[in-house]
């Protein structure tokens, strides 16, 4: 049924042989092949076949074990690293032992040259690819269940982690609440400490929502939704420590806030989000007492870092590198209330920023954050 085959997509092969005869005759072979139309190409070394691979990725690469350019399995190992291409092998005669060899090192199939008719070469061609297809399709929904078993295991983690976070928490508030009723005095300055707890605790609630919520709308959309306009970080992070300051009055908290720029470009609500994660963790970590730093310095004239330094727990060397993947918690956090967002949330919204966040810590010491920003924002996409 030549209209069939006319609306087939062509099967590409690339044919690699050093032996021009054996090249077309392959070639014939296919071209008189019903089942499928095909587009042939030929390569004569494996550096030709290297340079074509370059620019296309054939259905199926026919591949000759004697090559002028490379010795034995050689190119075979190179070429079945990229499981892409379904490699029919082809070997000489009594070559049975190597056709073996090479299935084991990836090849999808093999012909002995001395055997090839036209419809055994091409229907052993059709067949691995057929058979590389499935291979193919097996080992993406394979990956794709493993990725959406690890996604539900982070998802039961992450549940029993917020419920846990959120439980703790009201559990304090109403603690709180009992006690100030217990007291039955009109005295504020008698329930300040359990009205502390109460803003702690709801302190927590609100950045383990507002993280939540963040994430799982950029995951949802795909992109965060970047907003940025001019405005004065300076301000910003004035309110943000004056809300800080007046919270945590047990840590002392030093700030030099004269090189942070009044006109930066981004996204306000974004920034604060980055920084108040950052507070938050250093608070967190911090024990009464003990100092938080904040500042800035510029970095060059296009660019400037704020650091967040404090004289925390610090983080043992070892967790540094996985610190801002999502859920992830060091080993110094066991015992503290958390669910490992936050960092990670800090440094999408900071690269959407085009800057960068980094850490360095030493345990029993403290911990500094820098964020590096560029002062003039691309503009949103
Ligand atoms: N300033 C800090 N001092 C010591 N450890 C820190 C500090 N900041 C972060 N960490 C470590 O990095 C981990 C990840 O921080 P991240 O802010 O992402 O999560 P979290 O604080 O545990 O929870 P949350 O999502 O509620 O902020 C923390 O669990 C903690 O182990
Ligand atoms: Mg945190």
């Amino acid at each position: 049924m030549p209209n069939t085959v006319a609306r087939q997509k062509k099967l590409q092969i690339l044919i690699v042989d050093d032996n021009e005869m054996d090249n077309e005759l392959y070639r014939y072979f296919l071209q008189h092949d019903a089942t499928y139309p095909y587009q042939i190409s030929a390569a004569y070394t494996a550096s030709d076949a290297r340079a074509f691979l370059q620019q296309h990725t054939p259905d199926c690469i026919i591949l000759d074990y004697h090559l002028p350019d490379t010795e034995g399995f050689g190119f075979l190992t190179e070429l079945a690293q990229d499981d892409r291409y379904c490699i029919v092998m082809l070997t000489g005669d009594m070559e049975r032992g190597l056709a073996i060899r090479a299935l084991k090192l990836g090849a999808a199939e093999y012909l002995e040259k001395s055997e090839c008719s036209p419809s055994t070469f091409a229907r052993t061609v059709r067949y691995a690819i057929e058979r590389h297809r499935a291979r193919q399709e097996f080992l993406r929904v394979s990956r794709e269940m493993d990725k959406q078993k690890e996604m539900n295991t982070l998802q039961h983690e992450f549940s029993a982690i917020a419920s846990h976070e959120i439980r703790s928490s009201i559990a304090s508030i109403h603690m709180a609440i009992a006690l100030i009723e217990k007291r039955q005095s009109p005295d504020v300055e008698a329930c300040s400490p359990y009205l502390v707890r109460i803003r702690e605790s709801c302190g927590r609630i609100i950045n383990l929502v507002d993280n939540t919520l963040k994430l799982s709308e950029i995951e949802h959309r795909g992109k965060i939704d970047y907003q940025p306009i001019r405005f004065s970080l300076k301000k910003m992070m004035e309110k943000l420590l004056e809300h800080y300051t007046e919270l945590y009055q047990d840590r002392i908290f030093r700030y030099d806030l004269t090189q942070m720029p009044e006109d930066f470009r981004g996204d306000p609500m974004l920034c604060e989000q980055v920084f108040s994660n950052l507070l938050s963790n250093a608070v967190k970590y911090t024990p009464e007492g003990r100092s938080i730093e904040i500042g800035s310095a510029p970095t060059g004239t296009e660019s400037f870092e704020v650091y967040v330094k404090d004289e925390g727990i610090g983080i043992p060397q070892e967790n540094l590198d996985k610190l801002f993947s999502k859920f992830y918690r060091a080993d110094n956090a066991r015992g503290i209330g958390g669910s490992g967002l936050g960092l990670h949330l800090a440094k999408m919204l900071v690269e959407e920023h085009k800057g960068s966040i980094g850490v360095s810590s030493e345990p029993g010491k403290g911990t500094t954050f820098v964020v590096k920003l560029p002062r003039t924002q691309p503009r949103a996409a």
